[in-house]
C-alpha cells in the first residue's frame, strides 16, 4: 500500500495546523540564523540571548502545539460525522514514498540539530554573567556593579552561585523560576535579603579555585585614612594578616584559616538567622575535643537552642562579600584620595563629598543632580571641577543604589571589625567556655601591626617585626580597648 496522501494531509489541512507549520518553519529559520550570528560573536546585547534561546524556542513550540491541536480537532470532527481516520501506512517499496521519507528524515535531523544546539546555547546563556546580571537590570544592579569592580570580575556568577553538577543546576533553575515570578509581579525585597540561606556550601564552589591547602603565611595589608580635621591629615596602618594555613604539608597550620582546617568543625547559632549576633558556638578541634562557647550576656535555654538552626562555619561566614563589595563613604573617599583620583587641593572635599553621597535620594538621577549642583556651589571656577564631579558620580554609581535601597549598611561585611562586628561577633572576650576559655580579641591574634602613624603609605615605615601596640589615630582615652569598634565607627564621619 502507498502512503495515502489525501489521508495524511487530512490531519493537517486546516487553518490552525497551517498557521502552526508556518510558525515552526519561520521560527526555526530565524532562530538558526540568529544563533549562528550570536555564536560567531555578532551580538552583545543580553536581550538578544533572551530572544534567541528562550523567546524563539517558545514560539516554535507554540507552532508545534498549534499543528497538533489542528490535527486533533480535525480527527474529532471526522469521528463525530462518522468518518474513520486510520493512521497512514508507509510502503518503502514505493520509490516516491522512500524519497519523501528520506527528505523528511533529513529535515527532522536538521530541526533536531538546530534545537539541540539551541538547547546547549540556552544552557550556557542562562549560566552567563549577562543573563544573571543584566536581564533584570534594576534588581541585580547593586550585585552586578559591585561584582564588576571586584577581584572576581572574571569569575561567572554561576561559579559561586551554582557550581558544578546536575543537582544544583536543577535547584538553581527552579529557584530561578521563582525569581522570574517575583520580578514580574514585583514581589522581591528591596534590598534583596542577605544572607542567602540556601547558598551552596562554599567547599563546593570557592574551593574549586581556592583550596585550603593553598593558604599559608601572612599577607601584608595597608590602610590610609584621611582624618576628619581641616587638613584631612593622612594616617597609615600597615599590618601582616596572619592568614595561616590548613595543611601541615604546606606550612604551619593555624592562624585565621584555622577555622577551615579539614579536621576542625565549628557550628554556631545566630539570632534571626542573620549571622550577626552569635550567642552559641561549638568547636570540635583537631584533637577531637569539643568545646562550647556561650555569650555571657545572651545565654540560651536548652529548648531555645535545640529549636535553632546550627550552621557549619565555612568561607562565607567571614568572606560574605568576596565580590559584592559595597563600600562605606569613609572607605570610598579614603580609597579615591589614596589613589589620587580626588585632588586634595579642593578644601574639605572629603567631608563635602561624603555629605553629598549619604544624602537620601530616590533615584540615581536625583543624586547626580544634587552632586552636580552641590560641588558647583562649593568650588565654582576652580580647575579640575568637571573631573571632580565625574569622580564623585562614579563613586556614587558604584556604591549607592537608591532604586534598590542599597548602600553599605544593607550588606554588612564580616571581614574585619571596624564598621561591622565581623570577627568580633565571636572574638569579643565575652564568649566563654565552661572551663573559662575565651574567644580572644587580643589585637595580635589575627594581625601584627608593623607600621602606623601620620602620612601616606609611602611615608610610614616604622617597621617592627615584633609588632606594635595599636595607636588609635584620635585620642579616645583607650576606649578602643574595651568597646567594639563598630559602636562608634559606622562608615561615616562622627
Ligand atoms: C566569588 C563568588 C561570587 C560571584 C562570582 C558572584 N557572587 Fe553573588 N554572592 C556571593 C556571596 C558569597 C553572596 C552572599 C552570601 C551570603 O551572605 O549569604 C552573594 C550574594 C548575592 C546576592 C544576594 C544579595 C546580596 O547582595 O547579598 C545576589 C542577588 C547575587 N549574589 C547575585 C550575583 C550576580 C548577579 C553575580 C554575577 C554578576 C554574582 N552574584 C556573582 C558570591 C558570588
Ligand atoms: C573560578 C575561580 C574562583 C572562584 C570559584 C572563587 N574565586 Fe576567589 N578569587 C579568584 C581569583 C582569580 C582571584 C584574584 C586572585 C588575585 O588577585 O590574586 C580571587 C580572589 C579572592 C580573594 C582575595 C581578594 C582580594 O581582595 O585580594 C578572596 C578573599 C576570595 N577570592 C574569596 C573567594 C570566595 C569566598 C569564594 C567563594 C564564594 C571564591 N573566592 C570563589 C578565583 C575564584
Ligand atoms: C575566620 C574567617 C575566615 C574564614 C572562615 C575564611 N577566611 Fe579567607 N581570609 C580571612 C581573612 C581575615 C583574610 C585576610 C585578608 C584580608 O584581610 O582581607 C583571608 C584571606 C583569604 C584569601 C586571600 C589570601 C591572600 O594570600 O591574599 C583568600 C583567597 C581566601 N581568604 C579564601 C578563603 C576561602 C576559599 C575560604 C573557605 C575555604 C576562607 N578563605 C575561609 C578570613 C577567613
Ligand atoms: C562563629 C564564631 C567565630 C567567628 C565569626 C570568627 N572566629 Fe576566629 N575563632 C573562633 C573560635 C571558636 C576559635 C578557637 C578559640 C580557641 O579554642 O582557642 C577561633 C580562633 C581563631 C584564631 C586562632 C587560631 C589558631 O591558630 O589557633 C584566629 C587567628 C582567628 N580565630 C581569626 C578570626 C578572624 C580573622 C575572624 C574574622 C574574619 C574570625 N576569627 C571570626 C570562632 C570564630
Ligand atoms: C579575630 C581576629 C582579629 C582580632 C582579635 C583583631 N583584629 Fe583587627 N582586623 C582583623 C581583620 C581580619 C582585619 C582586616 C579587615 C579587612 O581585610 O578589611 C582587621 C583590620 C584592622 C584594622 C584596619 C581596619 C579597617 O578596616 O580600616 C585595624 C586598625 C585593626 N584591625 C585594629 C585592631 C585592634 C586595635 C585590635 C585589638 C583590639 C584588633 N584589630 C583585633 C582581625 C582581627
Ligand atoms: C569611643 C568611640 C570609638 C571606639 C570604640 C573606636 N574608635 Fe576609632 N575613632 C573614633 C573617633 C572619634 C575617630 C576620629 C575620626 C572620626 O571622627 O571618624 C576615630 C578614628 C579612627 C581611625 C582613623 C580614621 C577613620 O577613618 O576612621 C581608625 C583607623 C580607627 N578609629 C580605628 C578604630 C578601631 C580599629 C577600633 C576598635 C579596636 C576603634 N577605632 C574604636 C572613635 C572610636
Amino acid at each position: 500500500m502507498t502512503i495515502d496522501k489525501s489521508r495524511f494531509r487530512i490531519f493537517f489541512a486546516n487553518w490552525i495546523s497551517i498557521i502552526g507549520l508556518l510558525i515552526v518553519c519561520f521560527g526555526t529559520l530565524l532562530g538558526t540564523v540568529l544563533m549562528i550570528v550570536d555564536v560567531s560573536g555578532g551580538m552583545h546585547n543580553p536581550y538578544a540571548g533572551l530572544i534567541i534561546y528562550m523567546g524563539i524556542p517558545a514560539f516554535v513550540l507554540l507552532g508545534v502545539g498549534l499543528m497538533l491541536l489542528g490535527a486533533f480537532l480535525t480527527i474529532r470532527k471526522r469521528r463525530k460525522i462518522g468518518h474513520e481516520t486510520p493512521l497512514p501506512a508507509v510502503d518503502f517499496n514505493d520509490p516516491k514514498v522512500l524519497r519523501r521519507f528520506i527528505i523528511s528524515c533529513v529535515l527532522a535531523l536538521a530541526f533536531i540539530t538546530a534545537t539541540g544546539m539551541g538547547g546547549y546555547h540556552a544552557f550556557h546563556f542562562t549560566e552567563s554573567v549577562e543573563f544573571c546580571g543584566e536581564i533584570c537590570h534594576e534588581v541585580m544592579e547593586p550585585e552586578y556593579v559591585a561584582y564588576q569592580n571586584s577581584p572576581h570580575a572574571n569569575v561567572s556568577c554561576a561559579h559561586c552561585h551554582i557550581g558544578p553538577g546536575a543537582e544544583w543546576f536543577v535547584k538553581a533553575k527552579l529557584s530561578g523560576l521563582y525569581q522570574v515570578y517575583s520580578v514580574l509581579f514585583d514581589k522581591y525585597h528591596r534590598p534583596i535579603e542577605t544572607p542567602i540561606h540556601n547558598l551552596r556550601p562554599a567547599k563546593e564552589t570557592c574551593n574549586e579555585c581556592h583550596w585550603p591547602r593553598k593558604f599559608f603565611g601572612s599577607v601584608l595589608r595597608s590602610w590610609t585614612y584621611y582624618l576628619p580635621n581641616e587638613t584631612s591629615e593622612p594616617w597609615t596602618i600597615k599590618m601582616l594578616m596572619k592568614v595561616g594555613g590548613g595543611d601541615p604539608a604546606y606550612g604551619p597550620v593555624g592562624g585565621i584559616h584555622w577555622h577551615i582546617n579539614e579536621d576542625v568543625e565549628i557550628d554556631y547559632v545566630s539570632m534571626d538567622g542573620k549571622r550577626e549576633e552569635i550567642p552559641w558556638i561549638r568547636v570540635k578541634g583537631r584533637d577531637g575535643k569539643v568545646t562550647i562557647y556561650e555569650d555571657k550576656k545572651n545565654k540560651l535555654s536548652e529548648e531555645e537552642l535545640s529549636a535553632m538552626h546550627k550552621r557549619r562555619m565555612d568561607c562565607i561566614d567571614c568572606h560574605n562579600r568576596p565580590t559584592h563589595r559595597i563600600m562605606s563613604p569613609n572607605k570610598v573617599m579614603d580609597t579615591a584620595m589614596t589613589r589620587g583620583l580626588i585632588d586634595e587641593k579642593f578644601t574639605d572635599i572629603r567631608i563635602i563629598g561624603m555629605d553629598l553621597l549619604v544624602e537620601e535620594y530616590k533615584t540615581q538621577a536625583e543624586a547626580f543632580k544634587a552632586i552636580d549642583e552641590g560641588l558647583r556651589d562649593e568650588y565654582e571656577g576652580e580647575d579640575g571641577l568637571e573631573g571632580l564631579i565625574a569622580q564623585i558620580k562614579t563613586i556614587y554609581r558604584n556604591n549607592f543604589f537608591p532604586e534598590m535601597k542599597v548602600d553599605w549598611r544593607s550588606y554588612p561585611d564580616h571581614i574585619g571589625h571596624k564598621i561591622t562586628a565581623g570577627c568580633f561577633r565571636c572574638h569579643d572576650d565575652k564568649h566563654v567556655s565552661k572551663d573559662g576559655k575565651k574567644i580572644s580579641r587580643d589585637c595580635n591574634l589575627c594581625h601584627t601591626i608593623i607600621a602606623q602613624g601620620p602620612g601616606e603609605a609611602k611615608d610610614v615605615h616604622q617597621i617592627s617585626s615584633g609588632g606594635l601596640e595599636f595607636k588609635h589615630p584620635e585620642d579616645i582615652d583607650g576606649e578602643w580597648k574595651e568597646g567594639k569598634c563598630d559602636e562608634c565607627h559606622e562608615g561615616v564621619p562622627m
